[in-house]
């Protein structure tokens, strides 16, 4: 991490929500801890609720105290608080602008550059990008002692809710900001173990000759939670696994494991290469997506309050998909996600072939013992390759081995800084690499409106159930199953 010294504002569109409290406000006062922020900065809250500057700085703190103790530096606290400002005002009122404007004006007593966060219903990102764009408050200015002073405005997820109110959102935003204004949320993009995976790829010669269709079977991509839909109901019936965590998280972790090497470190390199693999999924006709792909609902889940009783929200899902270009070619990419499962795990396994011939003998029941690498992204951040090793004795006995790499064996907790405190600070710098593109969340979007669309023809796959607590339906071990494949979970038993 780095730091900008130029004064610099940030201002959080609703900050009255969790997010601020739970994410923005601890990462903030994470970077000011390690004197990551400029020496003259404001955070300055906006929201509709009728708080001061001492509202804000005593509901930040009670939030740190209660969400995220653990990040809480009670002697620096009281030298962070006085930058945090409170606004009351209604984004969608063109005068609440003006408003704004003088009290920014006011507070920077100078040039500064901007960072307005949207942390609001997605519903208010049009209205405040066009709000912002109409007071001219986003362009970027020169400073008095012309060095350029820049305006970026940071969109939090969901992007639209289908491919057209995406495609329709980044036309709005366009119309006001260059892209290299716009950095779009992800926040798995900036877990340390998922930028891990580019170094792992990349600066090791020994994976990438290996990683393509002549030698892997499959990959499968697990992110599990053991959490519900708790209070988020109104919010997740609407939305459905699908929206929630495919279009965004899974298929960033497909593009990254999928992607060629880009050519350089940078956020466009990376970002072509990504766009182009999801852009290379092959499209899935209804029938292949009734086939394909498992949608469920955890028991109970439409007893939960906020849940119309007949709901068809999926909690869970598993998809089969497919790359068409020379390096993945027939190789399946199993995906699956979902609420109230057995563990909370984020995993990537990558299955190589089995042996082209088993000299050795396997016991009739058992498969054929094949390589796999699992890359553990949380919550035991490392990775692990299976690998089989002869049982010491006078038979040849085959037994599975993992050798073992994990983060917390070589690097302090600590070390590890929390998603949302990189991309503040890479937001801050300037550095767009661990942010989504328009493109890709449009070429993201293609894939799950086709999923979704089906899910509502007459040839949808029923939504089964499946018991909380458990690893999903029985159809999501048949998905593989019928492919004498199964789902691993290689992180999960470390
Ligand atoms: C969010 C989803 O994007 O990611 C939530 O909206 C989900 O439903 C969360 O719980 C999972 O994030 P993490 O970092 O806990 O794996």
């Amino acid at each position: 991490m780095s730091k900008n010294n130029q004064p610099t504002t940030i201002v959080i569109f609703g900050a009255t929500g969790d997010l601020t409290q739970r994410k923005l406000i601890p990462g903030l006062f994470s970077l000011f801890c390690k004197g990551l922020l400029p020496d003259r900065f404001a955070i300055v809250g906006f929201s509709r609720t009728d708080w001061s500057d001492d509202d804000f700085r005593q509901q930040m703190l009670a939030g740190m105290e209660e969400l995220a103790p653990e990040m809480l530096n009670e002697a620096k606290w009281p030298d962070f608080a006085p930058h945090l400002h409170y606004l009351p005002g209604d984004a969608t009122e063109p005068a609440a602008y003006d408003t704004l404007q003088t009290r920014l004006t006011e507070l920077e007593d100078g040039s500064a550059n901007r960072l307005y966060y949207l942390s609001t219903a997605p519903r208010f990102f049009e209205p405040i990008v066009t709000l912002l764009g109409e007071a001219g408050m986003v362009a970027a200015a020169e400073s008095e002692s012309e060095t350029a002073v820049w305006r970026r405005v940071v969109i939090e997820k969901p992007f639209g809710h289908d491919l057209a109110s995406a495609q329709a959102l980044n036309q709005v935003v366009h119309a006001v900001l260059n892209e290299d204004q716009i950095y779009r949320i992800d926040h798995y993009l900036a877990k340390e173990t998922v930028q891990n995976l580019l170094v792992f790829r990349f600066a090791n010669t020994m994976f990438e000759p290996i990683w393509n269709r002549n030698f892997i079977d499959h990959v499968q991509i697990t992110v599990a939670e053991t959490v519900d839909v708790g209070h988020r109901a109104d919010y997740y019936d609407q939305s459905g696994v699908m929206r929630d965590m495919f279009q965004n998280h899974l298929m960033q972790l497909l593009a990254l494991v999928a992607m060629e090497p880009p050519a350089a470190f940078d956020a466009d390199a990376i970002r072509d290469e990504k766009v182009k693999t999801m852009r290379a999924i092959r499209p899935l006709t209804t029938a292949e997506i009734c086939r394909q792909t498992v949608r469920a609902q955890y028991e109970g889940y439409r007893d939960t309050e906020g849940v119309a009783t007949d709901s068809e929200t999926a909690t869970y899902a598993a998809l089969e998909l497919y790359i068409d270009n020379w390096r993945w070619r027939g190789v399946p990419f199993y995906l699956q996600s979902g609420k109230a499962l057995a563990h909370k795990v984020s995993e990537i396994i990558v299955q190589f072939k089995e042996p082209p011939h088993m000299m050795f003998t396997i016991p009739p029941d058992e498969p054929i013992p094949a390589n796999y690498l699992a890359l553990c992204l949380q919550p035991h951040e490392g990775f692990h390759q299976r690998i089989e090793l002869k049982e010491p004795g006078r038979a040849v006995k085959l037994r599975s081995v993992d050798m073992d790499f994990r983060y917390e064996a070589l690097f302090q907790p600590e070390s590890v800084p929390e998603a949302y405190e990189t991309l503040l600070n890479n937001a801050l710098e300037g550095d767009a690499t661990l942010f989504t593109r328009g493109d890709g969340i449009e070429a993201a979007w293609r894939i799950i409106d086709d999923v979704l669309a089906a899910w509502q023809s007459d040839k949808a796959p029923p939504v089964v159930s499946y018991a909380p607590g458990s690893w999903g339906p029985d159809e999501a071990a048949e998905l593989l199953g019928k492919k004498r494949r199964r789902w691993h979970h290689g992180c999960v038993s470390q």
